[in-house]
């Protein structure tokens, strides 16, 4: 298959090339390095994922690949260059943005993320889907952290682009991230290959914790163990890291991630009020749920307990209550 679109992978090698000498060794490229610089991007970083800029012109990349006898209907089918309905011409798709190329498992570039400077919609723009890049298959970082993930036999899983560098700045080389989509079976057939053991480590803000919350569900109907890193302040990973630092991170992920179980009881409590009873029935209610839900004694046994600590409740009714919802599971 790759045969048949060497054309596509060739045009896309040339312009990561492109892109990332205009933004390095150009004028035009400045505001952009600049804006890198300001976000905590090192050179080493933007060396590292060949970060690149395209110029806000229509007819840049189109110039470049023609140059090269790159054959514009197959460019636009590769998802490079766009097509004017009334005229017939062609254009360039990514303009005055910051070029993230997007590898395939075996490091060809198979599309860009193009991320605009200022507050333009949308804030990144991608590939379309074409013969060799999906979104719902493909994983930001994996051809380089597979190395890392196979080696430790655990990945962290990121919403973002910018969350995976500054992950991989602070030392953690199995860092992924899925791009704008929610977790698919096929990402996690791609992980579970390599890895029994998941760190999510998504957005503090509300998108991100129900995004985490399906993703860790997924993970482990798939037998990989999950824990899940619940940042403060709805910070994202790469902003906690610009606040806090490397070491803070690095403690956050490692020290004090939840368990799967931990971080539902965290879930649950968003937007209630405990203090009020038939709130805290309900959150009651949900956690005895997912405790019923847990295949192992001990686990049931030692969430029913912490529940019990936490209001004060006899662990009795709790474990009446739980076992009356474990048969009503099975
Ligand atoms: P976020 O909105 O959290 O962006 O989207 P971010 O990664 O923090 O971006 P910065 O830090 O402002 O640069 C998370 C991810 O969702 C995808 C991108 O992969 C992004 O990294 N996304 C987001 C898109 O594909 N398109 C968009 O317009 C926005
Ligand atoms: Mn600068
Ligand atoms: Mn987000
Ligand atoms: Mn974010
Ligand atoms: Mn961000």
């Amino acid at each position: 298959k790759s045969n048949e679109y060497a054309d596509f992978l060739e045009a896309h090698a040339l312009m990561a090339k492109f892109y990332r000498h205009l933004l390095l060794n150009t004028n035009e490229g400045n505001e952009a390095l600049h804006y890198l610089h300001e976000r905590g991007f090192t050179d080493e970083d933007i060396d590292r994922f060949q970060i690149g800029w395209s110029l806000p012109q229509n007819e840049f990349s189109l110039n470049v690949l023609q140059k090269r006898g790159f054959d514009p209907a197959r460019m636009e089918e590769a998802g490079l260059l766009l097509k004017k309905e009334e005229t017939g011409r062609y254009y360039d798709r990514f303009r005055g943005r910051i070029m993230f190329p997007i590898h395939d498992e075996r490091g060809n570039v198979v599309g860009f993320s193009g991320r605009g400077l200022e507050n333009v919609q949308p804030k990144y723009l991608n590939s379309p889907e074409t013969a060799l890049f999906h979104k719902s298959s493909l994983l930001y970082n994996f051809h380089v952290a597979k190395t890392a993930i196979k080696r430790q036999k655990q990945f962290i899983l990121f919403e973002g682009f910018a969350d995976v560098i500054a992950a991989v700045r602070a030392g953690f080389d199995q860092s992924v991230a899925v791009m704008g989509t929610s977790l698919t079976e096929e990402h996690v057939r791609l992980l579970k290959k390599i890895a029994n053991e998941a760190i999510i480590c998504y957005d503090g803000d509300n998108a991100g914790l129900n995004a985490a919350y399906k993703a860790a569900d997924m993970l482990d109907k798939n037998g990989i163990s999950v824990n899940v890193t619940m940042l403060p302040d709805g910070l994202d990973p790469d902003e906690f890291i610009k606040r806090n630092g490397h070491e803070s991170f690095a403690a956050y992920v490692k020290d004090a991630s939840l368990t799967l179980m931990a971080f539902k009881m965290e879930y649950f409590k968003r937007g209630k009020n405990l203090r009020e009873d038939s709130q805290k029935f309900r959150y009651i209610e949900d956690v005895l749920v997912e405790i019923a839900g847990l295949k192992k004694a001990v686990e049931r046994d030692h969430y029913l307990r912490r529940l019990a600590d936490e209001f004060s409740l006899s662990l009795q009714a709790l474990q009446e209550q739980e076992k009356a919802l474990f048969l009503k599971k099975r």
